[in-house]
Parts: C-alpha cells; structure tokens; sequence
C-alpha cells in the first residue's frame, strides 16, 4: 500500500490494483479507481479549491442534512452543513490499508464558515476512515461530543456519505434494497404537488419498489433501511453493492436536466446521464450524542469489475 500526499491538497491511497483520492478540503472522496476505471462521478469543473463543495465524489454532511431548519440550532448553517466546506487534518496510516482524517472546531478556519458554525457552538471531534482493499472501498466515521466540565451538553446532528457513483447510462441502472424501507420524503412530489400539506402528511409509508429506476428528477429519502443497497447495470450484474453499519437511511438523487443546469458547477451538463447519488447517512430524524460519546457508522463498497 502506497500514501502520496500531494502539494494540492490531495492524499491518494493505493495497491497494485486500485486507489483512493481524498481531498482534505471536507475531505471529499475525489477518485475510486480499479484497473484504471473510474467508480465516481465527478463534475469536470467541481471546484476543488476550498471555496465550494466538491460536486460529485463523496461529499461528507455533517452537522444538518440539506436546509438547516428555521428556528433550529442549525439556523444560519450552509446547506448539508459545514463538514464538506472545511479543511481535514490528515492523520496518517492505522493499518495497513488504512488511513484517517480528524475535524474538529479548530479545523474551521474560513471567515463566514466559523462565524456560522459559532452559531451551532458545539464541542466535537470527528475521525474518519478510509479503508481500500481490491474489491471495496470502505469508509468509517466515528463522531464524538467532546464537551467537558458543568456547561456541557448533549447535542444532535445528521450525518450522510453524498457518495456519486459513475454509471454508464443512469436510465439502465436499478437499485435494490429499498423495498420495505419507510418513503420518508419525495422533494420531487412535495414541489409538483397542489396540496403540499397533504402530500407532505402521507409520509413516511412503506416503499413498496423492488427497483427503483431513474428516468427524470429523483430526490427522496428512504429511512429504516435494513439491506445492503445495489446498483444493477443494463445487464443485470451489481455494480456496486454497499453494506452498512448503523446508517439507517439513503438518499437517491439525480438532478436531471434542469436542475443541473441551474448548477453552475455541473459539467458537461448531460452529465447526470452519467450518475446517480446514493447516499448513505442517518438523516431522517437527529442522532443525539451526550457528552462524552461516540458515534460509529461505516459503508463498504464492493465493485464488481474483474479483480
Ligand atoms: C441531496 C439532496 O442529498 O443533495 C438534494 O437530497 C440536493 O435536495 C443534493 O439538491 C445536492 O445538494 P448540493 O448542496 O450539493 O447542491
């Protein structure tokens, strides 16, 4: 197993077979290659300077998934929180194959950033891992409260891997493993529907859809979910197949063709003919961490290109 450490920012982990390209700026999952093929989407102009989010990758949201609420300790916090905007400390090889990063309050140096994570004011170390092997991809997160002495408190939070995987023709692909999770939340339904009150009421109700296939917008939210998640290509071999521990919900987003023109860094613009988010995560109520607590979760990705 090699470690690079480049002068951009960037840590890439490898073996003979594949590698692993992190950025420390949120430390995004940039690159997941095996044999040379490429596993991720990636826009070509994501903006990788620390400014923005990464757009494609694996993105990490922490402390609030999507809006912070009105009125909630998150108020005043970017969208998908402030984990994916900051600069991770590289702390090295564990194991063999396995390397981590660390964020804490220190870690959030920029301007705007910080004046809005003083808001949410919590104590809290996060550590996460990266495991590659020649057939998966494993990443590991350990949050903590860290808040000592009398003023210390429980807080709550969400956390999600914004993992997007490359695809050949996203109208091909099936994923499995969502049918008897809960339908929290169609943001897609919510925004057509005329009544959004009563829409919204009906949530959550049991996915029924042993496949879901993607042909237009999808942005939903499917919590309890129990089984390990697939992506099945044209020709009915997994893609990927994900196992999970303790991340209890997933997203499945594509943008489709007007919402990723209205992203200015999407590109090419067809490209979400090329993606699809499956996003693992614990988003679809709050995770509550009394002071001195640790929270672990982790989702392994297994290929199925020819090892
Ligand atoms: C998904 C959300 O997780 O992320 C979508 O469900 C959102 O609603 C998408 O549009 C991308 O978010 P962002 O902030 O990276 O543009």
């Amino acid at each position: 197993m090699a470690i690079d450490q480049t002068d951009d920012g960037k840590v890439i982990l490898s073996n003979s077979t594949s590698a692993v390209t992190i950025l420390l700026h949120g430390a995004t999952i940039l690159s997941w290659t095996h044999k040379g093929q490429e596993l991720l989407w990636l826009s070509e102009n994501a903006i990788l300077d620390g400014s923005k989010a990464v757009r494609g990758g694996i993105p990490l949201v922490f402390p609030v998934f999507g809006p912070a609420p009105k009125g909630s300790e998150f108020d005043g916090l970017p969208q998908h929180g402030f984990a994916r905007l900051s600069e991770w400390e590289f702390l090295g090889q564990t194991e063999e194959n396995t390397i981590q990063f660390g964020l804490g309050p220190e870690n959030i140096v920029d301007e705007k950033l910080k004046a809005a994570a003083d808001g949410w004011s919590k104590d809290f170390t996060i550590i996460l891992t990266v495991e590659l092997a020649d057939d998966y991809l494993k990443t590991g997160v350990t949050v903590e409260n860290t808040e000592k002495g009398e003023s210390a408190k429980p807080w709550r939070f969400n956390w999600l891997f914004h993992s997007y995987f490359r695809v050949q023709d996203v109208e091909a692909i099936q994923v499995r493993g969502l049918q008897g999770s809960k339908l929290v939340e169609d943001k897609v339904a919510l925004a057509a529907a005329e009544d959004r009150v009563a829409t919204a009421a009906k949530y959550p109700f049991e996915a029924t859809d042993e496949t879901i296939t993607i042909h237009s917008e999808v942005d939903r939210v499917y919590g309890s979910a129990d089984e390990a998640i697939s992506v099945i290509t044209k020709e009915g071999k997994p893609l990927v197949s994900i196992e999970k521990e303790n991340l209890s919900d997933v997203v499945v987003w594509n943008p489709w063709t007007e919402k990723a023109e209205g992203l200015k860094d999407f590109t090419p613009k067809a490209g979400f003919k090329q993606m699809v988010c499956i996003e693992l995560g614990h988003v679809a109520e709050f995770q509550t961490l009394q002071p001195g607590e640790k929270w672990n979760a982790s989702q392994k990705i297994f290929h199925n290109l020819k090892l």
